[in-house]
């Protein structure tokens, strides 16, 4: 049931912070990472020098976020695809390549499909999927469990933070294998993901002021997120959240890309949640942040607590500070406050937020 909470979306929010502890102490062995199957998995990760990612939906925003964290970290050619497009594309997979498919249910179609047909074309397969035993696990040559436990609303909650988890203890032991991160970095990224759990927590105790803000937009017909690099690719998933439990239409931009288009749908009043959490990109994201606000924009800024001084003299736009994690990690408390935010959007707007419309929780036509 839903132990009390109005929705299995809330409750399953709510439970983010067991399920990365969870996943912490699976594959945290005496402090090292270890991916089980007795050093087969590492043996896979040490010899492939390509990765191509597919999944669709929420577990494609996870496996972006991979792609992100494996050119980052070990240097190589990564690349995310669709499921449903990588089927009938021409993407170039040999036996160096390493082939991932991301899936919570384990079900859909289209991503098994793509994990036969990259099987078929001779690639190592590794699949990252909730569900134990779920037909993709069967297919794949070693399966990641992110065990978050059954996941029932539509939208995807903790099923993406789990992903993220996995593929940050899959790349840091790909890069600590390859001799790519010293034992010291090593041990600093951790720490970091160690902190996750509070983290989320910390984000779901500043609920009110979130709820807050979700309340401006219920009559909002379009809503824009803007940001950059990691930013960017959390945005992406924010907004599939957004636009399917509250039927607004959502859509993130690259804030760079947006005076190459977008801008021109910026109006009076247009709500934009605009985040700037990456330190290195904080001077480019403000400047598109007055650009917006010259035409009139209600802006939602989301960044870390210790940033906030910087955006802080404005009161042009509300600021949400989310809990100090190292730049790297704040995918995490980020997406957690987007999730809040949909949540309340549309439990406030009255919809039926574990059942949008339109939508089944497993999709298995292609
Ligand atoms: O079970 P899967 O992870 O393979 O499902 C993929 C998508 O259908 C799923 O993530 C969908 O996008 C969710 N409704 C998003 O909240």
């Amino acid at each position: 049931g839903k132990q009390g909470y109005a929705y299995y979306m809330e409750k399953e929010i709510n439970e983010q912070p067991e399920a990365l502890k969870r996943i912490l102490t699976n594959y945290l062995v005496d402090g090292s990472i270890d991916l089980g199957y007795e050093g087969a998995v590492d043996k896979m990760l040490t010899s492939f020098n390509r990765v191509c990612i597919v999944a669709c939906g929420t577990a494609l925003h996870a496996g972006m976020m991979g792609t992100h964290l494996f050119r980052k970290w070990l240097g190589i050619p990564v690349e995310t695809e669709m499921a449903s497009e990588f089927i009938y594309s021409d993407t170039v997979l040999d036996k160096d390549t390493l082939f991932i498919a991301v899936s919570q249910s384990g079900e859909t179609i289209d991503t098994m499909e793509a994990l036969k047909k990259a099987k078929k074309e001779g690639a190592a397969c590794l699949a990252v999927l909730n569900v134990r035993g779920s037909s993709i696990s069967r297919i794949a040559d070693y399966t990641l469990y992110t065990d978050a436990g059954p996941e029932i609303a539509v939208a995807s909650t903790k099923a993406y933070t789990t992903q993220l988890m996995i593929f940050y203890l899959l790349v840091l032991r790909c890069a600590s294998l390859r001799g790519r991160m010293t034992e010291a970095d090593l041990e600093h990224a951790l720490e970091n993901l160690r902190r996750v759990p509070d983290a989320i927590t910390q984000v779901i105790a500043i609920k009110d002021d979130i709820h807050r803000q979700a309340k401006e937009v219920i009559m909002a017909s379009d809503l824009f997120m803007i940001g950059r690099g990691m930013d960017y690719l959390v945005l992406l998933e924010g907004a599939l959240k957004l636009k399917e439990i509250s039927y607004i239409h959502s859509e993130a931009y690259a804030a760079g890309e947006l005076k190459h288009g977008p801008i021109a749908l910026i109006t009076d009043g247009t709500p934009v949640i605009a985040a700037a959490t990456q330190t290195k990109l904080i001077s480019k994201e403000l400047s598109n942040v007055k650009e917006i606000k010259a035409r009139g924009a209600n802006v939602v800024l989301l960044t870390k607590e210790e940033l906030k001084a910087d955006f802080a003299q404005s009161d042009e736009y509300h600021v949400i500070g989310l809990p100090n994690l190292d730049d790297e990690y704040m995918s995490f408390p980020e997406i957690v406050a987007l999730q809040l935010y949909s949540y309340y959007v549309s439990a406030d707007k009255g919809l039926d937020v574990d059942k949008p419309r339109n939508l089944a929780k497993v999709v298995t036509v292609e």
